[in-house]
């Protein structure tokens, strides 16, 4: 039977500890969600203001759910006890797996992925949760490309139930098993992708999200319209302008080009607004302007 890189196999291989690095808005709900699912959690970042900052984070975010009476005084005290947030990466070496969750830059994420495999016990996996580089390329950053996969986790993660699993050619059977036993334990939904970019769920979004900022150009309805159609009438929890904030104009510009260059068609051409926007430093809610939010231009002339 084929084993992975070197030999390194588990029979019934079971994530029991997950080291997530990065301190961001994804790494910190990562490293909620599982912490909630009650498996410890070494999150690594930058330096010590970086990590207090993702603990407090995560702190804050159990405090609300336990306000709405969501959790008890003792789960999110307990919760609280399985994230151990460090800028001390040689922390990682007993984590089952590794997941990094930093800027969805190439050499960034392989450069984090290189010293990540670098520390990583040998028969632990790594996971990139990027949204649309190449998880192939990530792979082969690392000398163990089968205990590679993609963890596309969406934002935010603690309460977002999907999660596409990205496999390669490469990819160890186990690994994928593992992976979804992970997320059944998270309480999310599982869908195995292959390494296309966007994979399922940002293919089919980015182009609709494009759509709209269009229909705002050439209609001159109001954002507020738009999205109140798509929110009554899609059944939809946000509208395309309000998610757009969400996930911020420059990741949306950022997904889009790449969604084009793979697969060059006129819907994943980015709409002329949405490159305003951006030249222009408005990047959604990171910088409190946007299409939904105060000081956002009108529409650029199409
Ligand atoms: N952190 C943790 N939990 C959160 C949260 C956060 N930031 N925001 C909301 N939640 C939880 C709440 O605690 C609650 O969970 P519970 O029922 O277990 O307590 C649940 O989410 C519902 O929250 P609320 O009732 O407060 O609020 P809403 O009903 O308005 O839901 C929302 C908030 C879940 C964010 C909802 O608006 C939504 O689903 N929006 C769409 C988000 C989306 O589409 N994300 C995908 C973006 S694309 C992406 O990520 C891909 C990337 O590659 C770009």
């Amino acid at each position: 039977a084929a084993a992975g890189d070197d030999g390194a196999r588990l029979p019934h291989r079971r994530f029991t500890s997950v080291g997530v690095v990065g301190s961001g808005t994804m790494a910190r709900g990562i490293a909620e969600a599982v912490a909630r699912a009650g498996v410890p959690v070494t999150l690594v970042a930058r330096d010590e203001t970086r990590a207090s900052a993702a603990f407090d984070a995560v702190d804050r975010s159990l405090a609300r759910a336990e306000k709405r009476g969501r959790i008890s005084e003792c789960e999110r005290i307990a919760v609280l006890g399985c994230i151990n947030a460090t800028d001390d990466r040689a922390q990682l070496a007993g984590s089952d797996l590794l997941i990094e969750a930093v800027a969805e830059d190439t050499d960034v994420k392989h450069t984090v992925l290189r010293a990540m495999d670098a520390v990583a016990k040998p028969e632990a996996v790594l996971a990139t949760v990027t949204s649309s580089l190449s998880v192939d390329g990530c792979a082969r950053a690392t000398n163990r490309p089968s205990r590679v996969l993609g963890l596309h986790f969406f934002n935010p993660a603690p309460a977002m139930r999907l999660v596409e699993l990205v496999r390669t050619d490469d990819t160890d059977p186990d690994v994928l098993a593992a992976a979804h036993a992970l997320t059944a334990e998270l309480g999310k939904s599982a869908v195995e992708c292959t390494d296309r970019t966007g994979f399922i769920v940002n293919a089919l979004l980015f182009p609709f999200l494009n759509q709209a900022v269009r229909t705002l150009e050439r209609t001159g309805l109001s954002v507020g319209d738009i999205d109140e159609a798509v929110t009554a009438g899609f059944r939809h929890p946000m509208g395309p302008f309000a998610l757009l904030d969400s996930v911020g104009l420059d990741v949306s510009l950022a997904i889009l080009r790449r969604l084009n260059e793979s697969v060059p068609q006129p819907a994943t051409v980015p709409a002329a607004t949405l490159e305003k926007l951006v030249a222009d430093g408005h990047l959604g809610r990171k910088t409190g302007t946007g299409f939904t939010l105060h000081a956002a231009p009108a529409p650029a002339a199409v």
